[in-house]
């Protein structure tokens, strides 16, 4: 159903009561489920719920990007029980003919995640790939100085490749930018990409892997901005190495995507200045950069949860200043090339980050980086998810760090798996998060968040506070094909029940196809091999459809509503 341009753009300018009769006003606050009354005391009363409502008109037209498949990646690192026990481990009831685990393939083949970085991650910056190639029995054990522990190398490049096969997912290979060189970077390109008659292709196919590997996605260093990176160094450095190595790189083959690394962070006291000089030596060499960011409710947030639920924010935020620098740095170099986002970390991670919990004392899969996820961390990756939709006209590439055991949606244990909380809002972004992601601009109630304290980091300057900060964060995405839309509802309400309002300008739902929330009591519940149900998704009574809907999201929840239009 079409409705009048002119009410919508003034809706748009938000000068809904000027375009807006007053009687019609009344009537759809009467269909929103409000009672408007003349009196004092129940105007009050009405003022109080409408303080809960949120408009929002969804236009299809309204396009901010087709969705990248690849804006909801993953990450594994050879870090702790990432790899070994996580995806590889021949003893487990669970192992195929190579060692995989099979649940875990298949838990990771029914998510359908569109690429994984391997194999790190700090781990990458000390990393030989030569050590993890060949047979297995001649492959060294080594001590992986990033974490202080084991590696046995015995999952290395083509492991990862066949793994990656099964999955059904596109690797992203990081790059060892610390101890290795430029022209390692291009001897492996070779080893995974040629197909054959030249030193490194021959060797591939001596180690029984004819076709080439064909790895489109190169990581070209892994935060080399960070002080405790194997071969840290300064920013122009870096830029004049990764643009050697992206030269030699496409000699070998022309057709790879490579991310220059970013800042590790907004919290870096080289932040911003880094990505600029760092572009200014290899912005034309490169295709995309690099950001990564870990949140948590601690000393950034003072441990209130409000805040915690406004910090996906900061994402938005942080994707918009790396966008002016790259912008930036294309102006001053005069560039026709336009480069992509890769936030290829991003999670939150705050308890497993010191002490036994990041120091493997020299043990093979020592459990490192087992971050517990309850409730609200769920409801922040969800707003997260949404924060990533919001910018997929310059995102294209993310990826959740990590996926199995280490920061991860998915963990094992010699019996089987469990889904932590996390799961479930990346799960959805998988799932609904294609097609074309909308342009909307919902107006409703906010809070106020003003000051921020030290990030998790504990270096560099604080963020700055957010201001408004709505209490429904809303995206919404379309799939014309299918003739489906969704909506993804983050409800940073901790205390009440919040309502928004779908008027749908050119589409007509006609159906609801699902609705399901994730939400509780307890914002600290999480799941564990022996409860492992205690956080999960639940059903929505189906709200009625039409041009106009009105839709009720639980306090604290995070919520997705798939529609037939
Ligand atoms: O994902 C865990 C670690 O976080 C990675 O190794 C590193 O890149 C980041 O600091």
């Amino acid at each position: 159903m079409h409705r009048g341009k002119l009410e919508l753009s003034c809706k748009r300018k938000g000068h809904l009561m000027k375009a807006v009769s007053r009687r019609r006003f009344l009537k759809q606050a009467g269909n929103a489920g409000l009672f408007v009354a003349a009196t004092s005391a129940v105007g009050r009363f009405a003022s109080a719920q409408t303080q809960r409502l949120t408009r929002v008109t969804i236009d299809s037209d309204r396009q901010i990007a087709e969705i990248n498949p690849h804006l909801f990646g993953s990450f594994l690192e050879q870090l702790g029980r990432a790899i070994y026990e996580g995806v590889y481990d021949p003893n487990s009831q669970f192992a195929d003919s190579d060692g995989f685990r099979s649940d875990v393939i298949k838990e990771i083949r029914d998510l359908r995640v569109p690429i994984i970085r391997w194999p790190g991650g700090n781990f990458v910056s000390g990393y030989h790939w030569l050590d993890g190639v060949g047979p297995k029995k001649d492959r060294p054990v080594v001590l992986d100085r990033a974490w202080n522990s084991l590696e046995t190398n015995q999952f290395g490049t083509n492991e990862f490749i066949t793994w990656a096969r099964k999955v059904g997912t596109e690797p992203l290979f990081g790059l060892n930018f610390g101890t290795g060189s430029a022209e390692d970077a291009a001897a492996l390109v070779e080893y995974c990409n040629v197909d054959r008659g030249t030193k490194w292709s021959d060797l591939r196919r001596s180690h029984g892997y004819e076709k080439p590997h064909n790895v489109k996605f190169w990581c070209v260093g892994n935060e080399m901005d960070g002080p405790w990176q194997i071969g840290h160094m300064e920013a122009r450095e870096y830029g004049i190495k990764a643009a050697d190595a992206a030269r030699q790189m496409r000699a070998v083959d022309d057709t790879v995507k490579l991310v220059a690394c970013g800042s590790s962070g907004p919290s870096m006291p080289t932040y911003i200045t880094w990505d600029r000089t760092v572009l200014e030596q290899c912005y034309e060499s490169v295709d995309g950069i690099s950001l990564h960011r870990y949140w948590g409710n601690s000393e950034e947030t003072g441990h209130d949860s409000s805040k915690y639920m406004a910090m996906n924010l900061a994402m938005d935020r942080q994707i918009d200043e790396i966008i002016s620098v790259c912008d930036s740095v294309r102006a001053q170099t005069r560039s026709s090339k336009q480069l992509f986002l890769s936030f290829d970390e991003w999670n939150v991670w705050y308890r497993a980050r010191t002490g036994d919990a990041v120091n493997g004392h020299r043990k093979g899969a020592p459990h490192l980086l087992e971050e517990p996820y309850n409730l609200e961390d769920a409801l922040l990756v969800g707003g997260l998810v949404n924060s990533l939709m919001r910018h997929s006209d310059r995102v294209k590439v993310a990826c959740l760090a990590q996926l199995v055991n280490v920061i991860a949606p998915i963990m094992t244990n010699k019996d089987g798996i469990l889904r932590n909380t996390i799961y479930y809002p990346y799960s959805w972004g998988l799932k609904y998060g294609r097609g074309r992601a909308l342009s909307i601009e919902p107006e409703g109630p906010s809070y106020e968040v003003d000051s921020l304290g030290k990030s998790i980091e504990d270096i560099g300057l604080p963020i700055p506070g957010f201001g408004k900060v709505p209490y429904l964060d809303v995206m919404a995405t379309y799939q014309p094909e299918q003739k489906t839309a969704t909506l993804f509802v983050l409800n940073r309400d901790l205390e009440n029940e919040q309502e928004l309002e779908l008027n749908w300008h050119d589409l007509t739902p006609s159906r609801v196809i699902g609705f399901e929330t994730i939400t509780g009591n307890d914002l600290k519940a999480l799941n564990s091999f022996s409860d492992p149900k205690k956080v999960v998704p639940q059903t929505v009574a189906s709200p009625s459809v039409g041009s106009k809907m009105n839709v009720k999201l639980p306090a604290r929840s995070y919520s997705v509503l798939t529609l037939s239009v």
